[in-house]
């Protein structure tokens, strides 16, 4: 019963998220990108945009590799550099460990006049956006796998009725 619930909420929940953001991405829509046809290669296995060192943010997600992290992963972490005046000159995002994901958050080397903030998100091509501050620079995991029992029971039925909803609409 209990992998049921794991099945539907890792099913539903990736749909429901992509479909609550793609509204607010402006060009290339890559909230719209769809979760992946082809067989995963192993249980609860993702994907994260993928980019070395692109000069921002739509030219990392626009070229982006198509890829499934490996097995060690658990997170997509993304690396952002921009001037004292917000503009972006490297973005790095890839597939990484819980390890590399202490390092969140934002820092200002001075000399340069540079700041790197470091995210990191659960989920599948869950690193869409760049950190741009502290507040956006943090680890994100997803609510469902990660609370009590109690609340994770919550979060089920709710996908189970949100989808008879949709199933009896
Ligand atoms: C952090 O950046 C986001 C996105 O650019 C912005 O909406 C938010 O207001 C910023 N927060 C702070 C505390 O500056």
């Amino acid at each position: 019963m209990l992998l049921f619930y794991h099945l539907l909420v890792g099913a539903f929940l990736p749909l429901v998220l992509f479909s609550g953001n793609w509204v607010s991405a402006k060009n290339i829509n890559f909230y719209n990108v769809r979760p992946p046809l082809d067989p995963t290669p192993f249980p609860n296995s993702f994907k994260c945009f993928t980019c070395d060192n692109a000069v921002d943010n739509y030219n990392c997600n626009r070229w982006a590799e198509d890829r499934w992290c490996p097995e060690s992963a658990q997170y997509c972490l993304t690396v952002h550099l921009f001037t004292d005046h917000g503009k972006s000159t490297s973005v790095t995002k890839k597939c990484a460990t819980g390890d590399e994901c202490h390092f969140v958050g934002c820092h200002h080397h001075r000399e340069s006049g540079h700041t790197e903030c470091v995210s990191c998100c659960e989920g599948m091509i869950c690193n869409v956006e760049i950190p741009t501050n502290h507040t956006n620079a943090v680890l994100a995991v997803l609510h469902a796998r990660r609370t009590s029992d109690g609340s994770r029971r919550t979060v089920s039925i709710a996908v189970l009725v949100s989808v008879m909803a949709i199933a009896l609409s």
